[in-house]
């Protein structure tokens, strides 16, 4: 597998961060002082992948403006000389962003399926802007590494509690062929705890090879009336080896109201001018919140 495209789906309805995402994308909604998409982006540069396709809809024209210019801004700041909006700068002038629009949300599968044209005959690297990591090594590069030495699609899972399993599509797995990786046997999509193959949930983070396209098409909606991703990934795999990564890090499930604000002060307790402020906070809080 070589990877030199990123693929990333933000067509979706943001439901769970009603009424933030009434009129703006869920993934402009802000980790300390970044949008969420922007450390998606970073985390492909860091692979050295200068191509990212963005997926979008109505209502997300500001992811657009956030991988452009602000020539107004620029020039303001340029005086102050802040270093804040070239570090955005910088990003885009080494990624290439594209854009298309999935017309109706149809689930993952479809938005997918939408990038067929622009991926064109390719392995790519699929991103959701819902799943942050914090990580050793940026996750992508760690399934990236995966993916070249088998030579096979990947995806990225993390270990689920019972109680959560029926929010994920979830992987029957082989036995571990190295630390951290498994064959994938075959996939579920929302299981009740009871009928989870395993405890392994997949997220955010998968390499995929040009022929997941034709299994999109072929792929029926299926839970919740979306196609789903999980249903061509499970056809995927029955056709050639498909492999579960358990990807070193701390994984933030930003889709949901609490995940985002764990991502928060997790990503501000990791940046040296804020950690100490954000320990003094969290003290200060707790202790005001226990007079209630
Ligand atoms: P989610 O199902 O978590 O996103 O999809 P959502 O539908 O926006 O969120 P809720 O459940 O209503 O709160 C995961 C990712 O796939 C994208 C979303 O934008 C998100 O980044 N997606 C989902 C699409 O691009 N198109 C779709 O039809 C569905």
């Amino acid at each position: 597998m070589r990877v030199a495209k990123a693929v990333v789906p933000a067509a979706g309805l943001g439901t769970r961060f009603l009424p933030a995402t009434k009129a703006q994308p869920k993934e402009m909604l802000p980790v300390v002082d970044r949008p969420a998409i922007h450390y998606i982006a970073e985390e492909i540069d860091a692979c050295g992948i200068r191509d990212l396709l963005i997926v979008t809809g109505r209502g997300k024209r500001a992811i657009e403006d956030h991988f452009d210019r602000a020539i107004e801004l620029e020039r303001l700041l340029q005086k102050t000389g802040n270093p804040r909006l070239r570090e955005v700068q910088r990003l885009l002038d080494r990624l290439q962003v594209f854009y298309v629009r999935q017309g109706t949300p149809r689930g993952l599968g479809h938005a997918i399926a939408c990038a067929e044209r622009h991926v064109d005959r390719e392995d790519f690297a699929v991103l959701l802007p819902d799943d942050l990591y914090i990580s050793p090594r940026p996750a992508l590069a760690q399934l990236i590494s995966v993916a070249e030495q088998l030579d096979a699609p990947v995806v990225a899972v993390v270990p689920v509690p019972p109680e959560d399993i029926s929010r994920y599509g979830v992987v029957a797995v082989g036995e571990e062929i190295q630390p951290g990786v498994f064959r994938v046997l075959d996939m579920v999509e929302k299981p009740q705890a009871e009928d989870a193959p395993s405890h392994l949930g997949v997220v955010g983070r998968y390499v995929l090879p040009p022929e997941i396209f034709a299994h999109l098409r072929h792929t029926k909606p299926g839970a919740g009336g979306e196609i789903q991703l999980t249903d061509a990934l499970r056809a995927l795999c029955r056709e050639r080896p498909l492999y579960a990564v358990t990807v070193a890090g701390e994984r933030y499930d930003i889709g949901e109201p609490l995940g985002l604000l764990r991502a928060q002060i997790s990503f501000a307790l990791q940046r040296p001018d804020l950690r100490q402020g954000v320990v003094e906070l969290l003290r200060e809080v707790t202790q005001v919140s226990d007079t209630f």
